[in-house]
């Protein structure tokens, strides 16, 4: 497994928050797993890896859990994937104006993926960075102080709709 989790994503601080809260013991592992599906929307190779390390548990205990539970998953959903974080700073700030934008743009609702496998779209409930509210996480990158109506225009140039 990779190994590598970028100690400046806020995503990575929530994590090692969870596990710290969860000290560190092995039978956390689905409740910690859990978390971080929350925060990512899928389980990415590099955080299964952190959470094995972390736990003291081997790769393939982990890689065996996710598989075995269906409800978690280690692909993203879709080739591109929007994670609209809809914790209370970002929900404040304005997360459902940007859910709103997203649905009238591409027809999409959080959860839903383009018919053409292009675009998933999901929420999270923190991804860490509340300072930069309202956040959303457009293929890996956490992106904050989001103004919907830019932000579906760089969706769509990432995409290469533009
Ligand atoms: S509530 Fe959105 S980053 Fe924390």
């Amino acid at each position: 497994m990779n190994n590598t989790l970028s100690t400046t994503d806020p995503r990575t601080k929530l994590i090692s928050s969870k596990l710290k809260k969860e000290a560190y013991k092995a039978d956390a592992l689905i409740e910690v797993l859990h978390t971080a599906q929350n925060i990512y929307g899928y389980l990415p190779i590099p955080v299964l890896a952190y959470i094995s390390k972390s736990l003291h548990l081997p790769p393939s205990r982990v890689y065996a859990t996710v598989s075995f539970y269906h409800f978690f998953s280690l692909k993203p959903k879709g080739e591109h994937t929007c994670l609209v974080c809809t914790g209370t700073a970002c929900y404040v700030k304005g997360a459902q104006q940007i859910l709103e934008k997203i649905e009238q743009v591409f027809h999409l609702k959080p959860g839903e993926t383009s018919k053409d496998n292009k675009l998933g779209i999901q929420v999270a409930r923190c991804v860490g960075a509340c300072g930069l509210a309202p956040v959303v996480v457009l293929d890996d990158e956490v992106q904050g102080n989001i103004v919907s109506e830019e932000f579906t225009q760089t969706m769509k140039e990432k995409m290469g709709l533009l």
